[in-house]
């Protein structure tokens, strides 16, 4: 099967990285386009694809297309090479594109997955939520799991909570990423050097989420393991509380929900 990326940003390099580095695809099988040529030729030497120079030639010789450009430039992209994609299927990846609006502009025949990942998949960490609506056949679905599964957590969703599922793992990164950042300030506020600071800090978030997930504990008892009674861990989560840590982070979804 060919596999062939519409756009090579950020994303799709992520996941062309990982589906070809970790062997779940032959280099020679996966190809690419992007309008610019000298940076696609670039990403291509670093990573094995193969660049080619249209939409059309992409859209001819790939059996199964990877939709990873700006979701504004989608219909664009479809304009183009609507005719030739019939009978093909396309795995999408740009926010908002579920199935439903997939229907509104694919020509007939074209077969359809939505996938939303996350920037970890970028170390092979990332969270895949697979819209459970698709016209991909049984076999096409397999294959793509298999591919996704390289980089991350393959996760099927009913289209009801995608929207939910992609601010809790596509957006809360950056939420994560500034509590990491927070906590750094406080370790260098008391002498720690930065560097060490993110390092050690990033760790231990990492750490938390392992036990996390490899124990399947409940969060809070974790949180309660770390707090003996009149200790200091608990003085700071009584902090914590008092600042509105826990509404803080369900107000953050809420924004991006209520938008
Ligand atoms: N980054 C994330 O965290 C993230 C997470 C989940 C989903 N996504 C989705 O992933 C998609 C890509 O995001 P990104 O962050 O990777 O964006 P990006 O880095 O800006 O990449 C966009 C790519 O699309 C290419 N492109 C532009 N016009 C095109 C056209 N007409 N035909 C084909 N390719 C075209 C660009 O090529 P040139 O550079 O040559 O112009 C570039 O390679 C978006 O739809 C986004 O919603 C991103």
């Amino acid at each position: 099967m060919k596999l062939g990326f519409i756009g090579m940003g950020n994303m799709a390099k992520a996941l062309a990285k990982g589906f070809i580095g970790s062997g779940a695809i032959e280099a020679a099988q996966v190809l690419a386009y992007a309008p610019n040529q000298e940076k696609l030729k670039t990403n291509a030497l670093e990573i094995g694809f193969c660049p080619v120079a249209s939409l059309k030639e992409l859209a001819a010789s790939a059996d199964l297309l990877i939709m990873a450009c700006k979701p504004y430039q989608i219909e664009g992209v479809l304009k183009e090479i609507g005719e030739d994609i019939k009978g093909k299927a396309i795995v999408s990846i740009a926010a908002g594109w579920d199935f439903t609006k997939y229907e509104t502009v694919l020509p007939e025949g074209v077969r359809v997955q939505f996938v939303m990942p996350n920037t970890p998949a970028m170390v092979g960490e990332g969270v895949l939520l697979f819209e459970e609506k698709n016209t991909l056949t049984e076999e096409e679905r397999a294959e793509v799991f298999r591919l996704f599964d390289s980089v991350g957590v393959v996760k099927e969703l009913p289209t009801h909570l995608m929207e939910i599922g992609s601010a809790v793992c596509g957006c809360a990164p950056a939420f994560v990423d500034m509590m990491i950042e927070a906590y750094g300030d406080a370790a260098v506020k008391y002498g720690m050097k930065r560097a060490d600071a993110y390092e050690l800090i990033s760790q231990m978030v990492l750490g938390s989420a392992k036990l996390q997930l490899q124990t399947g504990t409940h969060p809070g008892i974790l949180k309660d393991n770390v707090c003996s009674p009149g200790g200091t861990t608990i003085r700071g989560v009584a902090a914590l509380e008092e600042a509105g840590f826990r509404s803080a982070c369900i107000y953050s979804v809420d924004a991006i929900m209520n938008r």
